[in-house]
């Protein structure tokens, strides 16, 4: 839990306040852009079985923290831990990314209950705990799970990429859709209830599919079931803060802001910083959103991007992160000054 008497200048910006510098994270900061990781990755059989393994996610998580002064740590695990535990087959194929049996060519949608799947993390609720014992008291810990919208479109199409044919039986097969999300507000929130239970200071909800969506189906697919994940959370008595990520939602953006409930918002690359303060709401906290591209570049350019980020979010409480993962091409070392320009913006 953190020291309520100095709270991480992370969690004070989650609660509003405007901080010079502005803290940083940056989102996927334990991966293949560190050969430690490649390292302790090529441990495991599969990349499931390494985010099972509390030994090995604690480890992966510590890494990026011990060569870079972050703000923040986040657990290390996977979106799709959660489909896994509620009995759809997850694999992840090497070069191409994560596959499941897809639920569109199924007849009956079948799923363990929330409670049995909760059982079935525990290994990555023991990893949380390890990792709080192990980090400083003044570094957030974030927890995770994807967007139920995210998490659905994986397990409907059984893969990433064009999102077509989850969108397509979003319409097709309309109720089973809807239950489907629900099921998966009720297993994140345990999920994310868990992680927060197990010493996790606040959670980022991952919506990394809110693109291409018409308005009325932006709110029945992303602001309806994430209310009602942020709603349960707060019935399963989890006050830490709940930070939205809506990738690609575009000009949503303000209806994800004020109609989910959560406490600061993410924000993708494309995102004006203006546009998103004005539809947010001024005292919303904001959290991006430097081009990954810009960490792969380095350089004078990373420098000019990372000050533009700095200077263009100035006007209100600002956590500056990536606008998406970093990529494995980035070097360690553009991340290490990445870290020096921003803590020396103020
Ligand atoms: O450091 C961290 O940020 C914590 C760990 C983390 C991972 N995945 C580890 C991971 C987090 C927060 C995620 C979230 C995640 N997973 C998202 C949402 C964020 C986003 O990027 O949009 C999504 C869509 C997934 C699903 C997923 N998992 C994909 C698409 C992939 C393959 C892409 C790739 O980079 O290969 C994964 C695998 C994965 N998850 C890796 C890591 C470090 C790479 C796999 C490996 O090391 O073999």
């Amino acid at each position: 839990m953190a020291d309520l008497k100095d709270p991480s200048v992370f969690l004070r910006v989650l609660s509003g306040e405007r901080v010079d510098p502005p803290p940083i994270w940056i989102m996927r900061q334990a991966g293949r852009y560190l050969p430690e990781y490649r390292d302790l990755r090529s441990r495991a059989k599969s990349f499931l079985d390494f985010c099972y393994s509390p030994a090995l996610a604690t480890e992966a998580a510590l890494q990026p923290l011990r060569r870079f002064p972050l703000d923040a740590a986040i657990l290390f695990s996977d979106i799709l831990v959660v489909p896994d535990a509620l009995g759809q087959k997850v694999w992840f194929v090497e070069g191409e990314g994560p596959r499941l049996a897809p639920l569109i060519e199924q007849e009956r949608w079948v799923f363990a209950t929330a409670e049995k799947a909760i059982q079935r993390l525990s290994p990555v609720y023991e990893a949380v705990e390890r990792l709080r014992g192990q980090i400083a008291k003044h570094i957030a810990l974030i927890g995770f799970a994807g967007g139920p919208w995210t998490v659905a479109t994986y397990m409907l199409q059984g893969r990433g990429g064009d999102k077509d044919k989850a969108r397509r039986t979003a319409y097709q097969r309309a109720a089973e859709v809807d239950e489907l999300l629900e099921a998966l507000v009720e297993a994140s929130a345990q999920h994310l209830a868990a992680q927060v239970k197990a010493g996790a200071d606040c959670v980022q909800i991952f919506e990394s599919w809110a693109d291409g969506l018409s308005l009325p189906l932006f709110e029945r697919l992303i602001v309806g079931p994430t209310a009602a994940l942020v709603l349960r959370l707060r019935q399963l008595g989890v006050t830490a803060p709940i930070i939205g990520f809506p990738r690609g939602a575009g000009v949503h953006i303000g209806r994800y802001a004020r109609g989910t409930g959560i406490d600061a918002l993410g924000l993708d690359t494309h995102m004006p910083a203006e546009f998103a303060r004005k539809e947010a709401g001024a005292s919303t906290p904001l959290q991006g959103n430097l081009d990954p591209e810009l960490v792969v570049a380095g350089g004078k350019l990373m420098e000019q991007g990372a000050r533009h980020v700095v200077e263009a979010f100035a006007g209100g409480p600002h956590i500056f992160n990536l606008g998406h993962g970093i990529t494995p091409e980035a070097t360690p070392e553009h991340v290490a000054d990445l870290v020096r320009i921003v803590k020396g913006a103020a």
